[in-house]
């Protein structure tokens, strides 16, 4: 018979199960202007709005509309002084059109080519934000330019917009006693596109939201719900879901002991929630495989510092971030198994626990023995995001693995160096960062190779040990990836983000979902076609 068990969460806190309703594409090729529905969305660049002679729109789309709006678009911008910018948008109420109101949307100077992925999909934002305002079930979206785009780059601009509203609408309010559903169920998209390519585009991009959707859940749940096995719970069941492509291994205490995995467990010994190892493993449908993956992500659940404690005001509460690249890797799991690329094996790695403070925690000045034999004197306890990726890596090259990327929020220095919207990224291979930057590039995110100057190294000897775990606050990022550098097999190709910044979005109080359309991106570009 199945017991209940009433589980105690501290504070009694439980997550609302929120239905978030889907919201359809679909791409019409039918006239422009007969459509009939809430919003009709025109992203325009500065060159769009740009007037004849005579006061008249050059770009025929917008004159077309201007005229079967009595002039009433090219008045709004004069008097708004709507010019196209990037971040402008405008709604206006209309009577005896198909649509009830037309919104232009700001995409900024416009050159000839296409736009980035990053600037569609702040259009779709802003799609997202109207709809919003003006309640609206369904929205139109259209370039007033679109016809100088290749095929290529309307597939790519549709994506991108797509994911734009898609992120945009979705509201994380499952900590909230009341909230309100968003309206927005149905986007169509003209001129960008039809047909099998862009329904099996949209579906990619649905299911990289999925993914998005998931890491920001978790990245945004506090460490009185999310702890470490609950951590694992996800991750389990991610792997129940995609069954069919999926396994699932989760390792406790006495197992990471086995495998020696001090420097880990060193981490984990203060808190009275116990650590988790969560490996996932991805094999494809059809079972030929070519390349081997890892993905490894910090998973700090909460990280107070330890008795290095984090003193400064500010520095602590947010620390439930700090299993922000676990939630990346759980989040690209959950995309990749309704993706189901061909020809790779992907490992997903996450050592998971709590950096706390007890009698039974890690002192300053312990040394740790990690599962490669290396010896590590703690030097400050609040270093730790890398003394349990240390166990990580030995781990993830003992798969056999080809490459391996690791994401963690490791230093506060790198922000300071490259700001909140940056991540950076270290590694040995010149191949491998041009394999992830480009992929970057496609999913619109932001990084930065940084340098691994091994003569930095120096500041991170030991007298009594092989090393210790921090090297000082000059260059804080480099040492922390030259520390992981030691922890990782010279055979393989290796990556380390570090994503301090861009986990988390102040403006909003929000986790952003970030790495995982890049690293989707990338294991796509690494599987057999
Ligand atoms: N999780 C933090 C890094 C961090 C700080 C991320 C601020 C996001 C915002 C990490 O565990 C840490 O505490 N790093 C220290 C390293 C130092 C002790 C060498 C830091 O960055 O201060
Ligand atoms: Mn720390
Ligand atoms: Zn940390």
């Amino acid at each position: 018979m199945d017991h209940i068990v009433a589980k105690a969460t501290l504070g009694l806190t439980h997550p609302a199960q929120i239905n978030h309703p889907k919201i359809s594409f679909a791409a019409k090729e039918n006239e422009l202007v007969e459509w009939k529905g809430d919003i009709l969305a025109v992203g325009v660049t500065e060159k769009d709005m740009l007037k004849d002679k005579n006061s008249k729109f050059e770009n025929p789309i917008l004159e077309k509309l201007d005229s079967k709006l009595g002039g009433l678009l090219s008045e709004v911008s004069c008097e708004e002084d709507f010019t196209g910018k990037a971040g402008q948008l405008t709604v206006i109420r209309v009577t005896g059109l198909g649509p009830k109101r037309v919104s232009l949307i700001g995409l900024g100077k416009g050159p000839t080519g296409p736009l980035s992925a990053s600037g569609y999909r702040v259009l779709g934002e802003s799609v997202a934000s109207a709809a919003k305002a003006s309640q609206a079930n369904n929205v139109a979206v259209t370039l007033a330019s679109s016809e100088g785009l290749t095929p290529e780059s309307k597939l790519a601009a549709a994506s991108a917009i797509a994911k734009g509203t898609l992120l945009g609408t979705y509201e994380d309010n499952r900590f909230k006693s009341e909230s309100k559903k968003p309206s927005l169920k149905s986007v169509d998209f003209f001129g960008l596109g039809a047909g099998p390519e862009l329904e099996k585009k949209l579906k990619y991009t649905e299911d990289v939201c999925s993914g998005v959707i998931l890491a920001k859940e978790l990245v945004n749940a506090p460490a009185n719900v999310l702890t470490p096995g609950v951590l694992a719970e996800e991750a389990e069941k991610i792997a129940a879901t995609y069954s069919d492509v999926f396994t699932a291994k989760i390792l406790d205490t006495e197992q990471c002991k086995e495998l020696k995995m001090g420097s880990y467990l060193g981490v984990a010994a203060a808190s009275t929630n116990p650590p988790k190892f969560i490996h996932l493993c991805y094999k494809p449908p059809n079972g030929s495989v070519k390349t081997k993956l890892a993905l490894v992500g910090k998973g700090l659940t909460f990280d107070s510092g330890g008795y290095n404690i984090k003193t400064n005001p500010g520095s602590m509460e947010l620390m439930k971030f700090d299993m922000g690249g676990s939630a990346a890797v759980l989040g690209t799991a959950k995309a990749l198994g309704q993706i189901k690329p061909p020809g790779v094996e992907i490992h997903f790695i996450v050592a998971a626990c709590e950096n706390m403070i007890s009698g039974t925690g890690m002192r300053p000045g312990d040394i740790l023995t990690a599962s490669n034999g290396k010896t590590i004197e703690v030097n400050n306890t609040d270093a730790e995001g890398r003394l349990t990726l240390a166990d990580a890596l030995v781990y993830a090259c003992n798969q056999g693995v080809d490459k391996i990327v690791d994401l963690a929020t490791l230093t506060g220095a790198c922000i300071v160096a490259l700001g909140p919207s940056i991540a950076g990224i270290f590694t040995p291979s010149d191949e491998l960062s041009k394999e992830v930057i480009a992929a970057a590039e496609v999913a619109g995110e932001k990084l930065w190779r940084l340098p691994m100057e091994e003569s930095y190294w120096h500041s991170m000897k030991s007298g009594v040990a092989d090393m210790v775990n921090t090297g000082g606050r000059h260059g804080g990022s480099i040492t922390a990836a030259l520390f992981l550098q030691q922890f990782v097999d010279e055979k393989v190709q290796w990556l380390h983000i570090d994503m301090a910044g861009p986990v988390w979005n102040d403006k909003k109080k929000a986790a952003t979902g970030f790495a995982i359309p890049t690293l989707v991106e990338w294991v796509v570009s690494n599987s057999a076609s």
